[in-house]
C-alpha cells in the first residue's frame, strides 16, 4: 500500500484575544446544544460536509456515514469530551417546514488543558454566509466559560477556506505536521 503525506497546521488561539461579539445568525438558523440522542444527526451532517472535501482524502472515516458515526461515538465517549462546547446548527426555511441539520462542531480538552476543536462542518449549500464563523464562536465561548485559556485545532494546509476563517478569528500556526494516508483512487 503506498502512502502520501498531507501537510497539516496545528493552530492555536489565546482566548483573551478572541474577537467579540458573536456574529448573529441569519434568519431561519438556530444553534442546538449537544444531546446524546442527536449523535446520528451530527454524524450525518459531518458526512455531508466532509465527504467531497480534502479532509476525506486525509481521514477515510469522512468518506462513509458509518465512519462518521464511529468518529462521533469515539469523540463523545471520551472522558475529555466537552458537551457544552459541542453544537449543531439547524435551518428551517419557514415555520412548520421542519428543521434541517446544516452544521456541526465538537470539542475536547487536550492534555495541555487547551480546548481542542474537532471537525467543524457546514453543509455545502449553506456556506459563505458566516455560519462557520458563528458556529466556531459559539464553541469558543463555552470553552472560555470552562476557564480554559487556549484553544487548538489542526487543519490541512490545502484547506484554504478553513485556514482563512481560522486566521481571521485570530488563530496562529504553531506547528507543521505531516499526516500519512493511503493513496486513494476514486
Ligand atoms: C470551513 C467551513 C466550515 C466554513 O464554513 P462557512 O459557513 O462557509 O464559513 P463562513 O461563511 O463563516 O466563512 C466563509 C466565507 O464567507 C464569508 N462570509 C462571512 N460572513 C458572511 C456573510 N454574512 N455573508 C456572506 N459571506 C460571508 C467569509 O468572509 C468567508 O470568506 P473568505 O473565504 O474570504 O474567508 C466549510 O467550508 C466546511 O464545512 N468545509 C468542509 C469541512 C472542513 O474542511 N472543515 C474544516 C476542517 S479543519
Amino acid at each position: 500500500m503506498s502512502l502520501t503525506y498531507f501537510k497539516r497546521y496545528q493552530m492555536e488561539l489565546e482566548l483573551q484575544q478572541m474577537v467579540t461579539p458573536t456574529p448573529e445568525l441569519p434568519p431561519g438558523y438556530r444553534f442546538v446544544p449537544w444531546c446524546d440522542d442527536d449523535l446520528n444527526k451530527h454524524a450525518e451532517i459531518k458526512f455531508l460536509s466532509f465527504r467531497n472535501e480534502i479532509d476525506a482524502n486525509v481521514f477515510s472515516c469522512f468518506r462513509e456515514r458509518e465512519g462518521c458515526q464511529r468518529l462521533l461515538r469515539e469523540i463523545t465517549s471520551r472522558s475529555n469530551f466537552l458537551p457544552d462546547a459541542t453544537w449543531m446548527l439547524e435551518y428551517e426555511s419557514a415555520p412548520g417546514e421542519g428543521p434541517q441539520v446544516v452544521g456541526t462542531i465538537q470539542a475536547l480538552v487536550d492534555h495541555q488543558q487547551r480546548g481542542a476543536i474537532q471537525n467543524i462542518g457546514i453543509h455545502p449549500d449553506h456556506r459563505d454566509q458566516g455560519l462557520g464563523t458563528s458556529l466556531l464562536f459559539k464553541c469558543l465561548i463555552y470553552i472560555k466559560a470552562r476557564g480554559l485559556q487556549r484553544v487548538m485545532l489542526e487543519v490541512t494546509s490545502q484547506n484554504i477556506g478553513a485556514l482563512r476563517l481560522y486566521k481571521r478569528l485570530g488563530f496562529r500556526i504553531i506547528r507543521t505536521v505531516y499526516k500519512p494516508a493511503p493513496v486513494t483512487t476514486f
